[in-house]
């Protein structure tokens, strides 16, 4: 049952535009007759008088009795002498027609109004994208979230809704400072990131991140170098910026500059050095050093993607490629959709000092900031030593499914694939031996149900040799429904 309240919001809502060629008393009946089409004023409702209605919209009461009496003599309001003017409950004809065409409302807008940007998002637009996926094995970019402490988070969330006034206000544009101190030390301690909370930024996730940077740090036309393949959605929000993207070859050392040596300088380089996106390799720190020296020749700012670097599961950790830059071009960039779980739709960024109100700037024009609660919530879930916690006991775990898929994987394809053991991250991937083997393979996968991501999803050039190869995410499945889908998997390759 609507109230008059929610009513009179209708009411309050109506614009009348000066400028229009459109008679005001017209503007307003065509506005009324909408919301009783679209059943935002139901049937039987009281409408305001005119009295009150020409003082809300400061218009003359002719204007409104106008438009009433229109409304009244093509039936869509009736007038009740005593109790004022209602919505009809028997509507006429002419509504029932409006009604039986409501979903085809917009039918005559098409693409072509939308903007340049607006297109082209359009055309990419992908329905598999748009809606979550089931949870399978072994859909990758998914964490154990079965895993996640929920009763701690769930505590901590109603200690910190126990809210005061002072909840009620804005925090800071970048963030909760609380958090920003505790995600600063934490930079110190786990990255070498030596950084004041000023510096940090939270974002609701990395791609607001990469909004950000590309906002800020890029003009049209100007050359952002990213792996290839790589976070190929990263590079269409830089691309919103006008900004033109360049695909650098990768191999087992990461981004290969020699191939870029001819290339015009970039003013970025997006990397993701501690487990490249999607193949999987650390970059050496060889090559860490050399890409901060073509940096700094080239006066680039170099993006460190660290998205899931919590995760190392042997190797000796490198020092982060924003550690070793000394000129402070390199910017870091975290995510805690696989460290905790991804809806929780929290990220942030290390700036330079001095374009730290710049950063502050932009995220208040986007969004006045990210909303403070789970702000709060993660920050007491870092004070209270749960963050470090989980963190622990996931790295054990997942360095036991990653072994486990991959041990798998040997067993039941044998020679049939290629795949190797990275040092870091929460996929593997796997190659057939043969191109044609690969196509089996997924053909296979489809069939029995088994979920993945292909390396060409990623890639600017899909029809290239290197972006062969499938992604297996591991993370989220436990031994019995890993070794299910890979039998199931099995049997449907070697039996056809
Ligand atoms: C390379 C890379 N970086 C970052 C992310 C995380 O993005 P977000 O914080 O928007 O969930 C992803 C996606 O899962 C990714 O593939």
């Amino acid at each position: 049952m609507v109230n008059r309240k929610q009513e009179y919001f209708e009411f309050e809502a109506i614009h009348l535009d000066d400028d229009s060629q459109t008679h005001r008393y017209v503007q307003l009946e065509q506005q009324i007759r909408r919301a009783i089409v679209d059943r935002r004023l139901p049937a039987g409702s009281r409408i305001p008088s005119s009295r009150n209605l020409a003082k809300l919209l400061n218009v003359s009461r002719n204007t409104v009795l106008t438009a009433y009496d229109q409304l009244i003599s093509e039936g869509y309001l009736k007038s009740s002498g005593g109790s004022g003017t209602r919505v009809a409950t028997v509507l006429p004809e002419t509504f029932e027609h409006k009604t039986a065409k409501l979903p085809a409302k917009h039918s005559s807008i098409g693409t072509e109004e939308l903007s340049r940007v607006g297109k082209t998002l359009a055309q990419q637009a992908d329905p598999v994208v748009l809606t979550p996926q089931k949870v399978l094995p072994f859909l990758p970019h998914v964490p154990a979230v079965d895993e996640f402490p929920i009763d701690v988070w769930n505590r901590l969330t109603n200690e910190q809704s126990r809210w005061t006034r002072k909840h009620l206000v804005l925090c800071e544009p970048i963030g909760y400072r609380p958090l920003r101190e505790s995600i600063a030390e934490y930079m110190g301690l786990s990255r070498g990131v030596e950084c004041s909370p000023d510096q940090v930024v939270i974002t609701s996730s990395a791609q607001q991140s990469m909004m950000l940077l590309g906002q800020l740090l890029l003009d049209p036309g100007d050359v952002v170098w990213v792996e290839e393949p790589g976070n190929l959605p990263a590079n269409s929000v830089l691309e919103l910026s006008g900004a033109k993207i360049e695909g650098i070859p990768v191999d087992e050392e990461g981004l290969d500059l020699t191939a870029a040596e001819l290339k015009r300088s970039p003013r970025m380089i997006c990397v993701t050095p501690g487990g490249q996106w999607p193949l999987t390799m650390t970059m050496s720190l060889n090559r860490r050093l050399e890409l901060l020296a073509r940096a700094q020749e080239s006066k680039s700012w170099v993006v460190e993607d660290d998205y899931n670097g919590e995760f190392r599961y042997n190797g000796r950790p490198h020092r982060s490629l924003t550690s070793l830059d000394p000129t402070g071009r390199t910017i870091y960039m975290g995510t805690f959709s696989k460290v905790l779980f991804p809806s929780i739709r929290m990220a942030f960024l290390v700036v330079p000092p001095a374009l730290a109100e710049a950063f502050a700037m932009a995220k208040w024009l986007q969004d006045r900031g990210t909303s403070p609660l789970p702000q709060m919530v993660l920050h007491r879930f870092i004070e209270t030593g749960n963050f470090v916690k989980h963190l622990r006991r996931m790295r054990t775990l997942y360095a036991e499914r990653q072994r486990f898929l991959f041990e798998g994987l040997q067993e039941h394809f044998g020679k049939d694939v290629v795949v190797t053991l990275p040092e870091s991250g929460l996929h593997l991937v796997v190659f057939g031996r043969t191109e044609k083997i690969e196509q089996r393979l997924i053909a296979a996968a489809e069939r029995a149900n088994v979920r993945f991501h292909l390396v060409k999803f990623y890639a600017i050039d899909p029809e290239s040799d290197s972006s062969r190869g499938i992604i297996l995410g591991f993370a989220a499945y436990g031994k019995k429904l890993s070794k299910r889908a890979l039998r199931d998997w099995a049997s449907e390759f070697h039996n056809c």
